[in-house]
């Protein structure tokens, strides 16, 4: 699995419950893609902005995934629905989960997390 290591990413005031994504670019699978960070009911999570109805992006708005009531995150292309505390398929075309990434918020600051297919993009 190699070391993971920890990349800071955001202060976690720039994540409000239910609100606007912090996106970020990773390496996934030898691919540079899109994923985002978001809060929900307190807790911090990310995934990899790819639906697995059609593997594209999902956003509605630049960096919006959650649907008015902020309980689940929607693909904006055929109206996908996602739990946001697991990425779980919840309802629509999607067939499985988002693709997770491990965060961590201490000191106010989220890191995620890489992993033995998940790494930074190189400048
Ligand atoms: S591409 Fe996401 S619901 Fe179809």
């Amino acid at each position: 699995m190699g070391d993971t290591q920890q990349i800071p990413l955001c202060n976690g005031r720039e994540l409000v419950d239910g609100g606007v994504a912090v996106p970020f670019d990773v390496v996934y699978a030898g691919q540079t893609c899109r994923a985002f960070a978001i809060r929900h009911q307190g807790i911090v999570h990310a995934y990899l902005n790819r639906c697995t109805h059609v593997a594209m992006e999902m956003d509605w708005q630049p960096n919006r995934f959650f649907d008015d009531t902020g309980r689940w995150l929607l693909c904006s292309t055929h109206g996908a629905a996602y739990q946001p505390d697991t990425g779980a398929c919840a309802g629509g075309p999607c067939r499985g989960g988002l693709v997770r990434i491990a965060l961590t918020e201490r000191d106010g600051v989220v890191h995620w997390h890489t992993d033995y297919n998940l790494q930074p993009v190189a400048f």
